[in-house]
């Protein structure tokens, strides 16, 4: 038995949602470790399509536990409206899903100065965030100002809600926002935190006895590698260690109890919300990859940019996350696509760039250094077992290996369970 971390290679939305339900099979338990519900995780079985935000996306196997830890912001709204879209559809998380009572709560006044910021009432750049108010809960965290779920779930919720309220009133007032009615929303949380309470555990023992037990532990991580607030595009990131590290210090298990990383990435790339891209495609292929993948976002349903795949950034992530096998995704999206390009390096100013460099401005005038590839230009979508994928497209998949360094254990040809290849011998299963 293993524990399992599996992370974003990329600027999120690799398919991680459909990777994590396919190695949830094996799995006793599911821990997203960072994030809040900025986080849309989709998942297809049969006809059935679920997008999960917070809670882990292991809960549709009714044998797995599941752990939101305290590395995760938590909206207590948000989750009892997820809560409740489940049990809607016959997923019932009571008595199997687990929510660490250090992990801070996501307020209203978060939402509200997320959106501030992004109409620029508060100046610096804008990044496009999804307006969870993720980035002021983790603020507040940082400030230690904020509150947690075990203060949600105390009788004396009022008493620590109240002042924070009144204080952010008056930073609405001054940025021209209208004020919060801070009695109709005591109330609301006092009544959330009612619902909410008997998911609220002290989650350390609960995971670390699990892994002592010998139980296998899947960490599902959210965004991805160039979102994380310290190796990614900064500020262009979400505000948490989306890295593997993240799995460590946001769900309380030891470094040394860690087995393996699977890194998921998209045989191209996407990313929503604003900053540097170099591999981005601003014409009209990019606009096809964008049909044709479905790139539109599971949260916020925004059209997300699409380019070719980096193979900068996937050396990146191997770095930082340490990767033992990829998972690569949406294989099955370049199927009709003549020349497909891969991007080796950078180049800016005369100079060629093998790392992602630290400034998102450089980042920005760095121009991709591409290869072509013949595409293989028949379906993949039928293919189970590696051989039966076309000649062409079993060359991409090595020349990914061969790029990154690491080997393919895992291939997804579409969105659903019986979509997926396993490859030998890096496809172990946890
Ligand atoms: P996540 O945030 O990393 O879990 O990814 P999202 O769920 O936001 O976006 C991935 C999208 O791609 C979802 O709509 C998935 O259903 C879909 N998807 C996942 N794997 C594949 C694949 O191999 N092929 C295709 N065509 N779609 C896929
Ligand atoms: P999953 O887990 C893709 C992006 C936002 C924005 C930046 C900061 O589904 O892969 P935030 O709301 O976190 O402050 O926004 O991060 N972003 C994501 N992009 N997938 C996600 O999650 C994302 N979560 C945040 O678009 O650019
Ligand atoms: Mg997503």
């Amino acid at each position: 038995m293993a524990t399992t971390v599996l992370i974003g290679a990329q600027w999120g939305d690799e398919g991680k949602g459909k990777i994590i339900d396919v190695l949830s099979a094996q799995a006793d338990w599911v821990v997203r470790y960072q994030g809040g519900n900025n986080a849309g995780h989709t998942v297809e079985i049969g006809r059935e399509r679920f997008i999960l935000h917070l809670i882990p996306s292991g809960i549709l196997h009714p044998a797995c536990r599941c752990i939101i830890g305290h590395g995760v912001v938590v909206d207590p709204l948000a989750l009892l409206l997820e809560l409740d879209g489940l049990r809607e559809r016959g997923v019932d998380p009571a008595g199997r899903l687990f929510v660490s009572d250090r992990a801070h709560v996501v307020l209203p006044f978060h939402r509200l100065l997320d959106e501030q910021r992004e109409l620029a009432r508060t100046g610096g750049p804008l990044i496009g965030t999804t307006k969870r108010g993720i980035g002021p809960a983790y603020g507040d965290k940082a400030s230690r100002v904020g509150l947690r779920m075990a203060d949600l779930v105390a009788p004396n919720l009022p008493s620590l809600l109240r002042p924070r309220l009144e204080e952010q009133n008056r930073i609405l007032a001054a940025l021209g926002a209208p004020a919060m009615d801070a009695a109709a929303i005591e109330a609301d949380y006092r009544a959330a935190a009612a619902r909410l309470a008997p998911f609220v555990a002290d989650t350390l023992p609960l995971l670390n006895d699990a892994v002592a037990r010998g139980e296998s532990v899947l960490f599902e991580g959210a965004q991805g590698t160039m979102l994380d607030i310290d190796y990614g595009t900064y500020p262009f990131v979400t505000s948490s260690n989306a890295t593997a590290g993240g799995a460590c210090t946001g769900s309380g298990i030891p470094p040394n109890r860690i087995d393996r990383v699977v890194g998921v990435i998209k045989a191209y790339t996407t990313r929503v919300g604003e900053g540097p891209f170099p591999t981005e495609l601003k014409d009209e292929a990019g606009a096809w990859l964008r049909d044709s993948g479905q790139e539109f976002g599971a949260t916020t349903g925004r059209p997300r940019r699409c380019g070719w795949f980096d193979a900068v950034i996937a050396r990146h992530a191997v770095m930082i996350n340490g990767v033992n096998w990829w998972a690569v995704t949406k294989l099955d999206v370049l199927d009709t696509v003549e020349t497909i390009r891969l991007c080796t390096a950078y180049e800016c100013d005369g100079r060629r760039l093998e790392h992602v460099p630290a400034d998102a401005r450089f980042l920005e005038r760095c121009r991709p250094v591409y290869e072509d590839f013949g595409g293989w230009q028949c379906p993949t979508r039928d293919a189970t077992r590696f051989q039966d994928l076309p000649k062409r497209a079993r060359a991409y998949v090595a020349r990914l290996e061969e790029l990154t360094g690491v080997p393919v254990g895992l291939l997804s040809v579409g969105p659903r369970r019986e979509s997926t290849i396993w490859l030998k011998p890096a496809g172990e299963k946890p």
